[in-house]
């Protein structure tokens, strides 16, 4: 698995990190979102260092994936700065976001895969956009992306044939052959059983730690956000309520975090 790993890191140069840019890889300064009279984001602000894994919690409803869609521009601010892959990017048109996207790629709830092709020639798609690589290479990237996420077995079969955390390893193997330099995941662990929800942490943490991936987590599985936060960002009603690491928070006297820390041991007792 180790040599998949290098030999994909060489194909597609994952780990080119040379350049490295000082300051936060995402920040969020003073942001305000609203729609209509629903104030969704007040005041929000937060940072995501490079190659730092950074969870997003809080409860159904709190703005967890519009703060995740503000970081791909498909929405923006009333107001409040956003830094994304070091660039101001709070005025930039679509185009410019295009530039952006490229960078910082979103793994969705759902997957979003698309449902006529199969799950190799979904992992292709970005790989067929950069017009540089040859089919062989391509063929190549794919099974070492299939293997890496653990499901190389799948490749000729259609999305409609997977359980849904398989759809979720192939988006997240899709999303790595775009060669982002940033991953946002949106809920990676609901709706799949323990043990797929462990495959999947497990997933993420060795892709940030090999890959050396800046990663945004939202998600509401305190186990998840333990394995892999670097930082958590918690919101409620609208407000960050508590920003920095997992230990800090577990010392948070914020009743609300508390009672999020708590519920969660109630379930591991279930
Ligand atoms: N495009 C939109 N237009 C209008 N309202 C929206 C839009 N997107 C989100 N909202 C509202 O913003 C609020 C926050 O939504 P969001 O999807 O970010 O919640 P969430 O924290 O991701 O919740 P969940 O955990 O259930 O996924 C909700 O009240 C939602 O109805
Ligand atoms: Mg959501």
């Amino acid at each position: 698995m180790t040599d998949e790993l290098e030999k994909i890191e060489q194909q597609t140069s994952l780990q080119n990190r040379e350049d490295e840019k000082p300051g936060p890889y995402i920040e969020f300064k003073h942001v305000f979102k609203a729609f209509g009279e629903k104030r969704v984001l007040e005041d929000v602000s937060f940072t995501v260092m490079p190659g730092e894994t950074v969870c997003i919690l809080g409860r159904s409803g709190v703005g967890k994936s519009v703060t995740l869609q503000n970081i791909m521009g498909f929405l923006k601010p009333d107001s409040g700065r956003i830094v994304v892959a070091h660039e101001d990017v709070t005025d930039y048109p679509d185009r410019e976001m295009e530039r952006i996207r490229k960078k910082v790629t979103m793994v969705f709830q759902n997957g979003a895969l698309f449902d006529s092709l199969t799950v190799g020639e979904n992992v292709a798609f970005p790989l067929r956009e950069r017009k540089d690589l040859n089919e062989e290479q391509i063929l190549q990237i794919v099974d070492g992306l299939l293997e890496m996420v653990g499901v190389k077995e799948m490749r000729d079969l259609l999305p409609s044939d997977l359980s849904t955390g398989m759809k979720r390893s192939v988006a997240i193997a899709r999303a790595l052959s775009a060669q982002p330099e940033c991953v946002l995941y949106d809920e990676p662990t609901t709706m799949v059983d323990p043990l797929m929800a462990q495959l999947l942490g497990d997933l993420i943490k060795r892709l940030k730690i090999q890959l050396n991936l800046t990663s945004v987590v939202v998600t509401h599985d305190m186990r998840l956000a333990k394995k892999l936060a670097n930082k958590v960002v918690f919101l409620h009603e609208a407000k960050v309520l508590f920003f920095g690491t997992y230990a800090e928070m577990e010392k948070c006297k914020e009743p609300i975090v508390q009672e999020f820390l708590q519920l969660d041991e109630l379930q591991l007792l279930a």
